[in-house]
């Protein structure tokens, strides 16, 4: 049965149900759901959280979806074993406190076994087994009435296995699941009643998971791990969360072993046998490679699609490691072309079928993951050459091991793989210190998760601010209407607790009843004002943010007076003119969005931006930088925009209706039935959804003057500018600027840059001039060289370092010293000199000096060890050059000992 009927039967399962009731069938959520605690949407259920926790109300009592998902945290699993696959789509029903345990244990039973004929998966009965939660006796006895199973048949598990949570605070509860025994040929026979409380490893590729069912009843407010976590309470109501692996079930009912097999994977493996010339099936280290290019190829595709960018950190940094693997597990397949442009469009046929976004955006995706993998090569490139210096300073030493902070240093600076170090290294017949590298690994991974730690406690103390929710439900959003408001002061924290009063000087959080205040979203800044109490308070508003949905909570300063805890009477009141500029940057941005796609072409999308009074920064996909010509372009857009005096104006409408309208949706949107809002800017000219505030007219803008173009990490480039006053202020610097030179130059502004262009390059001759000016100085030198020679056994020996001066110099002056110092005595000379971080040393000897065996070529071979280099020429001249300056000193210091060596050898 093909992936897609699997799909289209569970939906219609669930669509139809007469017995607990039709569900709502949901599309997929955008992988990249606003939810701090998650990098990835990862579950079916992500995106109905407000539901479980009763923040929202649900529009309707059941939903079904198949969502897409991310799970990253086994990518090393990937292909090793049959059932990891980064990206996967979860197959889920949700009750929303209507059926319970009862419900979804029969509707999951009954499309597994129902006959394929009737619409079912037609699983055989015989070989599955539910799980259950220890102690959920419940359960057990419903799986036995429901099914017809004896209780011998039910495996009871501790929490970590059947416990559910999203590994940080909020929904969760006991499970059920769903278990496939898939023979003899995968493990051990067991017996169902004696297993628990964990699962053995041994039968995790035999028993395979195919459904999850989450009885989803407690909130959780700390989860250490998978059986250590605190239950701070119920939820408001009994629901039922599941998710059933679309791929496991697919791979079962297509007879494959795995995952990577089944239809929608399996072409883009064929398609790599067909580059590679291998066969998937003949080596199990290729085989897992071949998995891990048709994992990786198909999750990077899907993130890309809903726009991740690759980056050094978060989600780009898990996208940039994901394209590399496959890009890698290629190359160590033999191939070493560039591959993604021959196996991504592959799994775009397929995946195509059900995201039809993969099509029409397909320029934007490849563009971005091709370019990934040019820049790949070339990091593979040079880390090849640094790798073989290394590998080769290794092998003179007389070593056979490369050390582990070298393996490292590839891996961190380079980006280059362990498993591709490894391998080039036993080319070369040399080993890794694997361990020493894997220290520093686990360093690195530490700091790592004690980031994101510290992150996730940030996040951790919502509850504070839940709970002044739960007492005055959402405030009174006046932002839209007005600037001025008489409010009530709802609670007042500080450090996340009630205190009963702020007194002058202190910072804490105000929630009102209702307020006026813009709270910092959609990338544009949080209002600035004041609060006053009658009777001389005066509080400064210094942010304003809604850490969890509805409640807006001031960061105030008490100015003046004090601030009681449950005060009335308060006015509220935002500072016009900040907010006048806040709506001139937040309308500006969307003009030099709608700029930007005008000149670079609707495949450069916004992906992040940021927007306070008089400022404005946007980051869009866009893989090269700019020409000027392109910025000025943009700019000028952008002020045609404001002279034309396009209107702006917004409304509310649904997701799919913003949509038709072309309106551009930023990631990151939910999609229920909830309006959005969408602000226009001259009709369809700019159409983004967006809550901020804005101008009435785009001439109210002011003026956008761009101030630059930079590249923010691989694949986004960043463009800021300035809006209304403060474009004209900064205008006005640039004038200052631009007088202060003519004043200094004495010159009309138009010819300022041709003075200082002459005047640049008058320097740089000027440069020159002194630095041979101080060569010749050098070289002036030459008789107090000669006159200091010291005598070694009859021989004048002149040597010294000469910093400066490069090779031809040294020569030179190294002949001007010897024919100073004559014929009558033995003589040698010998220069070191640093220039540049190369060194040069000559030597120079008389013939007298040669006739008692000295040789300028023995010399100077003698030295190069000091100053990592060699060289040579003939006896009675010769050079070598060298890299390290730091061993100048001790070249220099070694002549006289070298001449002594080589008069008492002779
Ligand atoms: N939310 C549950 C899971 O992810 C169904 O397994």
């Amino acid at each position: 049965m093909e992936t897609a009927e699997i799909r289209r039967r569970f939906l219609a399962h669930f669509e139809r149900d007469t017995t607990v009731g039709a569900h709502t069938a949901v599309p997929s959520a955008s992988l990249l759901l606003d939810d701090p605690n998650l990098l990835f949407v990862n579950a079916g259920m992500v995106p109905f959280k407000p539901y479980f926790l009763g923040q929202e109300t649900p529009p309707y009592p059941r939903a079904t979806s198949v969502q897409k998902c991310v799970r990253t945290p086994d990518i090393e699993d990937v292909g090793k074993t049959t059932r990891h696959g980064t990206f996967f789509e979860m197959c889920g029903n949700f009750s929303f406190g209507d059926y319970f345990k009862e419900g979804a244990i029969r509707l999951a039973w009954d499309l597994v076994t129902k006959p394929v004929a009737d619409g079912g998966f037609g699983l055989d009965e015989s070989r599955l087994y539910p799980s259950v939660l220890a102690g959920d006796d419940e359960a057990e006895a419903l799986w036995c009435r429901v099914t017809g199973l004896p209780p011998e048949r039910i495996i009871k598990l501790g929490p970590k296995e059947n416990y559910w949570s999203m590994g940080v605070p909020g929904p969760g509860g006991p499970c059920s699941e769903l278990l496939y025994d898939r023979g003899p040929e995968f493990g051990p026979d067991f017996e169902a009643a004696t297993l628990g409380p964990d699962m053995p490893v041994e039968l995790e590729d035999r028993l395979l998971e195919i459904w999850n069912l989450v009885f989803m009843q407690d909130e959780l407010s700390a989860v250490r791990s998978k059986s250590d976590f605190d239950i701070a309470g119920q939820l408001p109501s009994r629901n039922i969360d599941t998710g059933m692996g679309l791929e496991r079930v697919a791979f079962l009912l297509q007879g494959k072993q795995n995952m990577y097999e089944i239809d929608v994977m399996f072409p883009v493996i064929e398609r790599a046998m067909e580059l590679t010339g291998r066969r998937y099936g003949d080596d199990p280290a290729d085989d897992v490679r071949f998995r891990v290019v048709a994992d990786h190829v198909r999750s990077s595709m899907m993130l890309i699609s809903d726009g991740v960018t690759p980056g050094n950190e978060g989600r780009g940094y898990v996208l940039r490691r994901l394209l590399r693997r496959a890009v890698r597990s290629m190359r160590l397949l033999g191939h070493e072309d560039p591959a993604l442009p021959e196996l991504m469009p592959v799994s775009r046929d397929r995946m195509g079928e059900t995201y039809r976004e993969l099509h029409d955006d397909w320029e934007r995706i490849s563009r971005v993951a091709f370019t990934e993998e040019d820049a790949f090569r070339k990091t593979l490139r040079s880390g090849t050459q640094i790798f073989d210096l290394a590998a080769t300073e290794v092998k003179e030493a007389g070593g056979r091991s490369l050390p582990g902070d070298q393996a490292f240093a590839l891996h961190d600076t380079y980006g280059f793989p362990i498993d591709l170090t490894l391998e080039m290294a036993s080319e070369q017949g040399l080993e890794v210190d694997e361990q020493g590298f894997r220290e520093l690994m686990a360093e690195q991974r530490a700091r790592a998760k004690a980031d994101a730690r510290a992150k996730r406690g940030q996040h951790a103390d919502t509850a504070a601010y839940r709970a002044v929710l739960d007492a005055h439900g959402p405030t009174e959003w006046l932002a839209y209407e007005t600037l001025e408001t008489e409010s009530r002061a709802l609670a007042l924290l500080r450090e996340g607790r009630p205190v009963p009063a702020l007194a002058p000087g202190e910072v804490g959080e105000l929630v009102l009843d209702r307020t006026p205040f813009y709270a910092e979203s959609g990338g544009q800044a949080a209002d600035a004002g004041r609060i006053e109490l009658d009777g001389g308070t005066v509080l400064e508003v210094v942010d304003v943010q809604r850490p969890v949905r509805g409640l807006v909570v001031h960061q105030v300063r008490v100015l003046e007076g004090e601030l009681p805890a449950g005060a009335t009477g308060l006015h509220a009141r935002v500072d016009p003119e900040w907010r006048t500029g806040a709506r001139q940057a937040h309308s500006g941005t969307h003009v030099v969005h709608a700029a930007l796609r005008e000149v670079l072409g609707p495949s450069a999308l916004q992906s992040g931006s940021y927007n306070r009074p008089g400022y404005l920064r946007l980051d869009f996909g866009w893989t090269s930088a700019l020409s000027p010509e392109q910025v000025r372009d943009i700019e000028a857009v952008s002020n045609q925009a404001l002279r034309a005096d396009l209107p702006v104006g917004w409304q509310y409408m649904t997701l799919s209706e913003a949509r038709e309208w072309g309106a551009i949706a930023l990631f990151g949107e939910t999609y229920d039935d909830q309006k959005v809002r969408v602000v226009e800017i001259g009709g369809p000219w700019s159409r983004e959804l967006c809550g901020g505030t804005h101008v009435e007219h785009a001439s109210q803008i002011g003026t956008v003057v761009v101030t630059g173009e930079a590249s923010v990490g691989s694949g986004n480039r960043r463009i800021e500018a300035y809006t209304g006053v403060e474009g004209f202020a900064y205008l006005a610097r640039e004038r200052d600027v631009v007088s202060e030179l003519t004043g200094l130059l004495k010159a009309q502004p138009d010819d300022v840059v041709g003075r200082v262009r002459d005047m640049v390059e008058r320097l740089r001759a000027v440069e020159k001039e002194l630095e041979r000016a101080r060569l010749a100085q050098l070289l002036a030198g030459g008789a107090a060289l000669a006159e200091a020679a010291q005598d070694v056994s009859g021989v004048a020996v002149v040597a010294t370092r000469l910093d400066g001066a490069s090779g031809g110099d040294v020569r030179t002056l190294a002949t001007d010293v010897r024919a100073r110092l004559g014929q009558d005595r033995p003589a040698v000379v010998v220069l070191v000199g640093a220039a540049d971080g190369k060194v040069s040393v000559v030597a120079a000897t008389n013939d007298a000096a040669r006739a008692r065996g000295l040789s300028a070529n023995d010399l100077v071979r003698a030295l190069g060890p000091h100053v990592g280099g060699r060289g040579g020429g003939k006896a009675d001249l010769a050079q070598g050059g060298g890299t390290e300056v730091g061993g100048v000193d001790a070249a220099v210091a070694a002549v006289p000992a070298e001449v002594a060596r080589a008069l008492g050898g002779a």
